[in-house]
């Protein structure tokens, strides 16, 4: 595993999106994995400033998001269906049937999720996937398990990952209480693996993930095992690593 340290969050984000432009340059129909939350909402937005230069072309690019809530509407501004085309998709050129996010709303949802998981195969596997972590060293929503679950699946969130989520509800009763998510195999087989933390608070999760144990109860430990991955930090977040 590899580790960038940078300044700041503005300077991880622009070298998030530095990569991401440059690996469309290297292949222009790149399968892209792509994560919401907090931390990657600037990664998009200089991916905009790159593309309105004229330096990035998403024609051919086709993106995966590794996950989205069960129950919320793609309208509701929660969603993340609705995060994905406010804060990216809509300011870009990409083309709408080459965008796929996981259907929350899908009346059979385990149909949803073997549905995703076999288009992934199919125009994958992921060439680059971006991720973030959650405090409990989630990554998309695949929480602390008892056993590394491969494919795109029904997550249970913990109290945990509602609380953090809460922020944008409003309350805790409004945050669902499940996700689909992509499976850690499927994430694993991506071709290269970037993923993103930034701020103090992250420093004890990253701390676990890069010397922790490789465990299910830790599932961004996993990626330790990964031939191609690199996490990129900023200072605060890689404060606990420097250190010891
Ligand atoms: C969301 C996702 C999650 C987030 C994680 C960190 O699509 O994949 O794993 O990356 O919860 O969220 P932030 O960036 O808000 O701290």
């Amino acid at each position: 595993m590899n580790i960038l340290i940078m300044r700041d969050y503005n300077e991880i984000s622009r070298q998030a999106a530095l990569l991401v432009a440059a690996s469309i340059a290297l292949k222009p129909n790149l399968v892209l994995g792509l994560p919401t939350g907090r931390t990657p909402i600037r990664m998009y937005k200089e991916l905009v400033v790159i593309y309105k230069n004229g330096f990035v072309n998403f024609s051919d690019v086709v993106t995966f998001n590794i996950d989205e809530y069960i129950g919320l509407p793609r309208e509701n501004p929660n969603s993340f269906y609705s995060y994905m085309h406010n804060n990216f998709f809509r300011h870009i050129n990409i083309k709408k049937e080459n965008i796929h996010i996981p259907n929350g709303m899908a009346k059979d949802i385990k149909k949803e999720c073997v549905r995703y998981e076999n288009l992934i195969r199919k125009k994958g596997p992921i060439d680059l996937m971006i991720l973030g972590i959650g405090y409990n060293g989630h990554i998309g929503f695949n929480e602390p398990s008892d056993e590394f679950i491969p494919e795109t699946h029904v997550e249970v969130l913990t109290e945990r990952t509602r609380m953090a989520n809460s922020r944008y509800f409003g309350s805790l009763a409004k945050v669902p209480s499940e996700a689909i998510t992509m499976g850690l195999g499927t994430i694993m087989h991506s071709k290269k693996i970037i993923l993103l933390a930034s701020g103090r608070d992250k420093a004890e999760t990253i701390l676990r993930a890069v010397k922790g144990n490789i465990t299910p109860r830790f599932p961004a430990s996993i990626l330790r095992l990964h031939r191609d991955c690199t996490f990129i930090l900023d200072r605060d977040a890689a404060g606990l690593i420097k250190k010891k």
